[in-house]
């Protein structure tokens, strides 16, 4: 069991969010809402009989019922309403910073303008910042099971709005969509002024890591777990600081690992490896950033300083300015101390 003191520093700790796909928010009850509002039909009566559907084997059967419930989102009315329900939330967990991934070609597919989408969740991280103050980056992902060519044009689509856009990265089912096969458009991407990352090593080799390292040339690896299977990979995260944004709920739900308890991330913590906790898809998963800090801790019985370590990774592997990240490693310093002097009286 968690302790108490353990859940109260994961709650004090200021923490950032930076592997989230704002799809991945959409919550039984919301769907509801918006699919009724635009009149989508849903093919579950209720939010419970959608939340029993979640049983899923591998990535593969979640994406299936991801893109499906996606079909509710429509107008900018609807990206801007599960934006902001997600930063309402995560803002009470004390997550202080979030890069959120966002799909567009899931919704472009379906005759939805990429402005209608972008201008949604842009505006809800505009108003999070003045009303919670959480702040944002946004980071558009490129589908991989589609082709190169479709990802450029999405790439165009997104160039009148590069100033609201960070990073460009690479998601949906990873297996035989190695990093290689976007090396054309991560390029021009990069020339555009945008950062890079891609998800790698959920499913997929070591192979896929070096790939996305050397070929896409991406700052940071979303996920990463099949790392520990190369050593000298491991070698290179820890030498050059290439951070892991890995997210331990979804793994467990998507059988990437059996168990918690074999979760890669504090081996990988021990070897080095800035390693942080996210959600992922939260809504699907069974918890936030905070239920992923806590579940982690009682699995892999991390300590205090390790908690402080995975909250101060998170500003580390993040996109903000290096006086922010030095300003939050502080605090979460003080923060440590201040719980080490309560715990010893
Ligand atoms: N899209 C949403 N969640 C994802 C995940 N865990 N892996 C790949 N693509 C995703
Ligand atoms: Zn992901």
């Amino acid at each position: 069991m968690t302790t108490s003191s353990k859940k109260t520093l994961i709650d004090k700790l200021p923490k950032a969010e930076l592997h989230l796909h704002i799809e991945g928010t959409f919550e039984p009850e919301l769907m509801f809402e918006i699919a009724k509002r635009n009149g989508v039909p849903l093919r579950f009566m209720s939010a419970e009989d959608v939340r029993k559907a979640y049983q899923f084997t591998d990535l593969q059967s979640f994406l299936d019922i991801y893109y499906e419930a996606a079909k509710a989102l429509i107008h900018e009315r609807d990206f801007y309403e599960l934006t902001w329900a997600y930063l309402e939330k995560v803002s009470k967990q004390n997550v202080r910073h979030v890069e959120i991934f966002f799909d567009p070609q899931t919704h472009t597919d379906r005759g939805i303008p990429f402005e209608k989408v972008i201008n949604g969740i842009h505006h809800a991280l505009v108003d999070a910042k003045s009303k919670l103050g959480i702040s944002g980056h946004l980071i558009m992902c490129f589908l991989r099971h589609l082709s190169e060519a479709e990802a450029m044009k999405t790439l165009h689509e997104a160039l009148p709005y590069k100033d609201w856009i960070i990073a460009v990265g690479l998601d949906s089912g990873e297996i035989g969509n190695p990093p290689e096969k976007f090396a054309a458009v991560y390029e021009l991407a990069r020339s555009e002024g945008f950062l890079a990352v891609a998800h790698a090593g959920e499913e997929g080799s070591p192979e896929y890591i070096t790939q996305a390292l050397d070929i896409l040339k991406v700052r940071r690896i979303d996920h990463g777990v099949r790392c520990l299977e190369d050593p000298a990979l491991v070698k290179r995260l820890v030498d050059e600081r290439i951070p892991l944004t890995m997210c331990p709920l979804s793994n467990l739900k998507l059988k990437v690992v059996t168990d918690l308890k074999d979760h890669p991330l504090k081996k990988l913590l021990d070897a080095g490896v800035v390693a942080t906790i996210n959600s992922d898809d939260p809504a699907y998963f069974g918890g936030y950033v905070r239920e992923n800090f806590v579940a982690t801790q009682e699995a892999l019985n991390l300590t205090d300083d390790e908690l402080a370590t995975l909250a101060k990774n998170s500003f580390e592997a993040s996109f903000i300015p290096d006086e922010e990240k030095a300003k939050y490693k502080k605090a979460i310093d003080y923060l440590l101390e201040q719980s080490q002097v309560l715990s010893a009286h």
